[in-house]
């Protein structure tokens, strides 16, 4: 597999899961437009890039308004004659419970993650199409988005809406045989580092040490390069009919994510009045759905606090 002669953007590549993603592309040969806001991580990630013998160049801008988006494409259309990929992973956490939530936390994170993809991807989108392009659009969720959690209104709406973009967008570039797809990883990165949870394997990473199987496997949580191969895969010609998927990954473990579906459909001639609802609904829809990550117990030589 190559990507030799591929031109990617990736949002948010200056550190943790997009650096991997940047370095990985770069790897398989693409040439990387590398953003992020902060400027000494994305000039450091462009050096990481070249001292392998990688092509990069950087956009320091946050991604979010439209003119971001604009000039990551110009740069990657005027540095290296193209684009071919896209990699929408900028992001922010604004955490808290929803009623300490300011609008202020809703927006930013709104912003960056929601609208960022979107701007990105409407950028990246148009070229493809009006050059004849066969691109790759993947798009970072969340498996917050997937199922909720405490403390993320923002975040949850913002991952639950890519998903949701990433499914009209695989309808609406099906015929330019463009491709687009997300991606729920999960990776020890500065985003997690503090979940106390997490707190054995962030260790045992930090002092060069291998994960241990509890996390790899049984909760698929690992290092940002365990995340970074489905990157490339899904960008390469191999994955030319992948679209319109959510693809979880993190450390030895690969899932694919249904889509919503119904789970229980009951018929009430004339209507499900609230009388009828009343006297038919628990046996019409049956079990409910639970929400919320499913998360075993840590085994007690893993817990740390
Ligand atoms: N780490 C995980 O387990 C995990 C799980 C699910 C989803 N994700 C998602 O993966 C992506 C990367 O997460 P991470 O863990 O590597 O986080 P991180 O905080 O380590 O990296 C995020 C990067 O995005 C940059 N950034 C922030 N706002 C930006 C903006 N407006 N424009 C450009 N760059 C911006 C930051 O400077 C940083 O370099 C995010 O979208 C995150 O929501 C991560």
């Amino acid at each position: 597999m190559s990507l030799e002669g591929k031109v990617a953007i990736v949002t948010g590549s200056g550190r943790g899961l997009g650096l991997a993603y940047a370095q990985e592309l770069a790897r398989q040969g693409a040439a990387v437009v590398v953003n992020d806001v902060d400027e000494a991580t994305a000039f450091d990630a462009v050096a990481s890039i070249e001292a392998l013998g990688g092509r990069a160049v950087a956009v320091v801008a946050p991604v979010g308004p439209t003119d971001t988006a604009k000039r990551l494409v110009s740069t990657a259309v005027e540095t290296f004659g193209g684009l071919d990929i896209l990699v929408t992973n900028a992001g922010v956490l604004r955490d808290t419970v929803l009623w300490k939530m300011s609008d202020d936390d809703f927006d930013t994170v709104i912003d960056v993650h929601l609208r960022g993809t979107f701007t990105c991807v409407r950028e990246a989108a148009t070229y493809m199409k009006d050059h004849g392009v066969a691109g790759r659009i993947i798009c970072i969720g969340s498996p917050t988005g997937q199922r909720g959690n405490f403390g993320q209104t923002n975040y949850a709406a913002a991952k639950a809406g890519i998903v949701g973009m990433v499914r009209t967008w695989a309808l609406e570039l099906k015929r330019a045989g463009i491709t687009a797809n997300a991606v729920i990883p999960v990776a020890a990165t500065a985003m997690t580092a503090t979940v106390p949870y997490f707190a054995a394997a962030v260790e045992a990473d930090a002092a060069g040490e291998p994960m241990p199987a509890f996390f790899r496997h049984d909760l698929g949580f690992g290092t940002s390069d365990d995340v970074s191969g489905i990157i490339a895969y899904l960008a390469s010609d191999a994955a030319a009919d992948v679209t319109g998927q959510a693809i979880g990954i993190g450390g030895d473990r690969l899932q694919l994510w249904s889509h919503p579906e119904a789970v229980a459909t009951a018929y009430h001639e004339g209507g499900w009045t609230t009388e009828a609802l009343h006297d038919g609904f628990a046996e019409a829809v049956g079990d409910l759905q639970p929400v919320g990550e499913k998360f075993p117990p840590l085994p007690e030589d893993l817990q740390r606090s």
